[in-house]
């Protein structure tokens, strides 16, 4: 069952309780402090020398055992972590034993890499501001909530997290439905698989609403300039100066991850699994691999890889489903009309979303490092502006508007009805 995922019927991948605020343990206070002082620390350039002063706090077995404070441990100690590290002018590789020790630990316990991800900054960092459900109708909406902590303390940040809260949160519509069309389906139940196709359907479109919502508060500027160096990574970071990645603690190794990114949502990738969306490599056109049972090694290695940076019962789920997924096969062996509509119209909806997610990419990327692109700095490289976008990358290290429109373009090509 889904349950057992770590998965809920009605947050989706967002916990079932509401994240934790605070490590309840004052054992753990130093480290509560840090993450809560985060932007002046970063402001002021003193995140290293504060952080190097921190003790080693052992991780106890009252943490390990209780997820929700492990989860809370694992968002503090990868704030500190990127903060350290991209906090002051040079970046940082190596990680003092206070961080890097006890962070190895807890991030091994929940499968996840030692960086800030999409777990510790979304999953897992949200709260509710009016907490009494008699209060207000939706305890758990967009209007009501906030970040538990920033790099920056800045509302545009928190905007950031929270809209991708948010799509989490409807998300969970879409995978139930999800789920529900695959039931009918092995039950040959032609019309509610397409009734739950339409619920799809629907869904998808409200997270393509979801997601336009960015712009109300999340100022582009602001997320270009102020916010997304922190989220950034330690993999194909050479340029910046990080060429062997970052060292964890005095005798640790030097390891390489990719930054935060959406890519780590599993949501998206339960929608492409369910309903039958493959992605391959970027800049091969499998036009006719995609007809064929593509073998492991056409899979898109970045959507692949980013499964490892997902918690580790998400990652069973998707590994699960992919086996299980029988929505496409059903719909083009079936060949009825309205169960080819509502299978296309689930395409549509989210080929929609990925366009949506391209225009926010270009204004909020693209547009953005264009602007500050001045002469002298092209003339410096001896690139052209045209060729300094196409060196620009994702936080996960993409090489952005190809990927994404080879995503996007993987979703719209494979409609029941052209078969
Ligand atoms: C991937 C940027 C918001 C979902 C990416 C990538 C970039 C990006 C650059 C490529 C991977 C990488 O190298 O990092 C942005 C920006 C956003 C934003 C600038 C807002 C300011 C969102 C939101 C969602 C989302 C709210 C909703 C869940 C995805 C997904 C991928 C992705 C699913 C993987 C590619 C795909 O499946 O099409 N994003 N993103 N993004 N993003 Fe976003
Ligand atoms: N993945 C997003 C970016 O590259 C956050 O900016």
């Amino acid at each position: 069952t889904l349950e057992e995922y770590e998965i809920s019927a009605v947050n989706g991948f967002l916990p079932k309780e509401m994240p934790i605020a605070k490590l309840s343990d004052s054992y753990y206070k130093k480290w509560e402090a840090v993450v809560a002082q985060l932007p002046s620390l970063l402001l002021t350039k003193k995140i290293r020398e504060v952080v190097d002063r921190l003790p080693i706090l052992e991780v106890k077995q009252s943490l390990l055992q209780n997820v929700g404070e492990l989860r809370r441990a694992y968002s503090v100690l990868c704030f500190i972590t990127n903060a350290y590290v991209w906090g002051v002018d040079q970046p940082c590789e190596i990680l003092p034993d206070c961080i890097a020790v006890p962070l190895l630990r807890i991030s091994d316990e929940l499968g996840l890499p030692p960086l800030a991800t999409y777990s510790s900054l979304v999953l897992w960092n949200y709260q509710p501001i009016i907490t009494n459900p008699d209060l207000i109708d939706d305890v758990m909406d967009l209007s009501n909530l906030t970040t538990l902590n920033t790099f920056t303390g800045g509302i545009d940040e928190s905007w950031f997290y929270l809209v991708s809260v948010m799509t989490e949160k409807v998300g969970s519509k879409c995978v139930m439905a999800g789920m529900n069309a695959m039931k009918t389906a092995r039950q040959n139940d032609i019309d509610s698989v397409v009734k739950e196709l339409q619920l799809l359907a629907e869904g998808i479109d409200n997270l393509g609403s979801i997601l336009m919502r960015m712009e109300e508060m999340c100022d582009p500027h602001i997320f270009y300039y102020r916010m997304r160096p922190y989220l950034a990574g330690w993999k194909n970071m050479a340029e910046v100066g990080l060429p062997r990645g970052v060292k964890y603690g005095s005798k640790g190794e030097y390891k390489y991850f990719a930054g935060g990114s959406n890519a780590q949502s599993s949501l998206i990738q339960t929608l492409d699994i369910i309903l039958g969306i493959e992605h391959f490599p970027t800049g091969k056109k499998n036009g006719e691999n995609q007809k064929t049972i593509s073998a492991n090694s056409n899979k898109n290695s970045f959507i692949n890889e980013m499964r490892n940076y997902m918690p580790k019962k998400h990652r069973e789920f998707l590994q699960h489903l992919s086996l299980v997924s029988n929505i496409r096969t059903f719909v083009l062996d079936q060949k009825v009309e309205k169960l080819t509509l509502a299978y296309d119209a689930c395409l549509a909806m989210l080929k929609s979303f990925r366009d949506k997610h391209i225009q926010i990419v270009t204004r909020y990327i693209i547009l953005q490092s264009n602007k500050n692109k001045s002469k002298s700095r092209a003339l410096r490289s001896g690139l052209s502006k045209d060729q300094e976008s196409k060196q620009l990358k994702g936080t996960g290290g993409t090489a952005l508007i190809p990927f994404l429109k080879q995503c996007r373009d993987e979703t719209g090509s494979i409609a029941a009805s052209d078969w």
